[in-house]
């Protein structure tokens, strides 16, 4: 998505240890204009699909989940990070082990918002190890729905998250995926270029 690229290049900084700050129009101040045409986006690439949930991950996910919804006019919920409390028999859970934050965290979602006939598309901001999109997966399953479809704005190609996610024979689109990109001089190259 181009006018995505060139927001990535305009606003994005890269830091060391391969991280992007994109809290400028992504993670934290938000671009609605920009996440209007996001949601567009993901709309045409899977106007094929008959889609009745959109799942996401708290908390950078829900944004971006929100928009995105307004053109499938489906309901969204988000995944919560639980910490290990309470987990009782009505919440679907999941355990999420993050390389980027070192630590496991549980992720759970009530069993009265996916039930076995939703066709879930997940919507998510980042994908770089993919452990949080495969907890995500795992929660549909659980729940026996089927994931119809993944969306995400930022792939960052150079980690192994998608290759992960695709080899399990889901479909997995993303907006923008980074092929590399460079600390010292701020240099980002994509994946189509
Ligand atoms: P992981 O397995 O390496 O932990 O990667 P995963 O794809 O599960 O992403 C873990 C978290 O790190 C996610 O947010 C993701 O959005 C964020 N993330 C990964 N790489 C980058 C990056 O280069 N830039 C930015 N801005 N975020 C990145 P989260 O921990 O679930 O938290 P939240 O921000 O959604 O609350
Ligand atoms: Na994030
Ligand atoms: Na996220």
């Amino acid at each position: 998505m181009k006018l995505l690229q060139e927001r990535i290049v305009r606003d994005g900084n890269v830091k060391s240890g391969n991280v992007l700050k994109v809290d400028n129009f992504l993670n934290h101040q938000m671009d609605i204009e920009l996440f209007n045409e996001i949601g567009k986006e993901f709309k045409r690439i899977f106007s094929d699909l008959k889609i009745t949930k959109i799942l996401t991950i708290e908390a950078s996910g829900i944004g971006i989940a929100c928009i995105t919804a307004q053109y499938f006019k489906v309901p969204v919920v988000f995944a919560k990070k639980a910490q290990s409390i309470n987990i009782d028999g009505e919440v679907y859970s999941t355990k999420i082990e993050s390389f980027t934050h070192k630590k496991t965290y549980d992720v759970i979602v009530s069993k009265k918002f996916i039930s076995p006939e939703d066709k879930v598309l997940i919507i998510d901001d980042f994908l770089a190890n993919g452990c949080a999109l495969a907890g995500l997966i795992d929660l549909v399953r659980s729940a026996s729905a089927s994931v119809e479809g993944i969306g995400i704005v930022i792939e960052k190609g150079f980690q192994n998250g998608g290759e992960m996610i695709r080899s399990m024979g889901v479909r997995l689109e993303s907006l923008a995926i980074i092929e590399s990109m460079n600390a010292e001089n701020g240099s980002i190259i994509f994946r189509d270029e």
